[in-house]
């Protein structure tokens, strides 16, 4: 009958054994062969994972994205954004659009004129839409392009420098779109009114990336209002900001915006209206609720 008491000693004696000066069975000498094996093994882990990284940074340009494909038809992006694109207010209640203003209000910002003071930085590119802006090869290593200053103040009532509630406390409420940006991407403006809506038809665009907003749901047509667009040069993105260079040759770029202002909106409904941006390389995808317009739905009380 085996005793409590050996089992215990023998559990013990595995812990240490003192006789043959073993921990845990094994010797100092085979329990360091085992370190020295694990510190070779995870080393050379190691080496073979930086390594592949390393081959792998060596194929990137530094100035533009190696892959670029996937990207090239720009997305369309608004600010305030919210969950499921649903902007719900009440014009006499402040703090129902409270977080839809602060994000504006941050968003813009960077748009501060007095941010784009720096001549070496920014430059004037006119107040009519103008011609691309060639600034050199995007492979030379030679220093740092300028970049077209955009002040805020050309989004009018739409800037929050004399309205800080961007048009929401009397229902009106704003909202600023820009194109995302990418590398080397020249958009074109549209070149025949076929592909153009009823409301852009007949008028035209030389230098302009014209953005138009309707509403989305055949019945809402007579509740959406009047829609006004605030931008450079007309109602959408000139050119003369493209292409953009990168965020190394050109780290401080700013976007053109444009400013939509919803300006008799029919309370108490929902509103459905989807803005789009039509030029002759810019595509809409059925799966991508992003690429080249978005839509949002509005519900105003007052
Ligand atoms: C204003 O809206 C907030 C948030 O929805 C609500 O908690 C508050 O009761 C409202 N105030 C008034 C006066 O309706
Ligand atoms: C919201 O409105 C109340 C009174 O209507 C005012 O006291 C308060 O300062 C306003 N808040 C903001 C953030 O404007
Ligand atoms: C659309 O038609 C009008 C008049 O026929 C013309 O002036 C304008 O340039 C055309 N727009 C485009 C984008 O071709
Ligand atoms: C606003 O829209 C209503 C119809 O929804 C219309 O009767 C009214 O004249 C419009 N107001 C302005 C200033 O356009």
């Amino acid at each position: 009958m085996a005793g409590k008491k050996d089992s215990d000693g023998g559990w013990r004696t595995f812990m240490w054994n003192s006789e043959k000066r073993e921990f845990l069975g094994r010797t100092g000498g085979s329990w360091f062969k085992i370190f020295l094996f694990y510190v070779i093994f995870y080393g050379c882990l190691a080496g073979i994972f930086i390594g592949t990284i390393q081959a792998m940074l060596l194929t990137l340009n530094e100035y533009k994205p190696t892959y670029q494909d996937r990207v090239a038809p720009p997305g369309l992006s608004h600010t305030p954004r919210s969950e499921k694109s649903e902007i719900y207010f009440e014009k006499s209640n402040n703090s129902t659009y409270k977080k839809y203003i602060d994000s504006m209000a941050a968003f813009l910002e960077q748009y501060d004129f007095i941010k784009q003071s720096d001549e070496m930085k920014y430059e004037n590119c006119g107040d009519v839409a103008a011609p691309y802006k060639d600034r050199g090869n995007l492979e030379s290593e030679l220093g740092q392009r300028k970049s077209c200053r955009f002040d805020r103040k050309l989004l009018k009532s739409c800037s929050g420098l004399d309205d800080t509630s961007f048009g929401f406390k009397e229902g009106k409420p704003c909202l600023i779109v820009k194109l995302n940006r990418i590398v080397n991407f020249r958009p074109k403006a549209p070149s025949s009114n076929d592909s153009l809506p009823e409301g852009l038809k007949g008028k035209s665009f030389d230098n302009l990336i014209p953005i138009y907003c309707k509403n989305k749901r055949e019945e809402d047509e007579s509740k959406i209002g009047e829609i006004k667009y605030y931008g450079l040069g007309g109602p959408g993105f000139p050119l003369q900001y493209y292409p953009y260079y990168g965020k190394r040759l050109q780290p401080q770029y700013l976007q053109p915006l444009v400013a939509i202002q919803f300006t008799n909106l029919t309370m108490g409904e929902e509103l459905r209206i989807e803005c789009k941006v039509y030029g002759d390389n810019i595509d809409y995808n059925e799966k991508d609720r992003y690429q080249g317009r978005f839509d949002v739905k509005f519900t105003v009380k007052s």
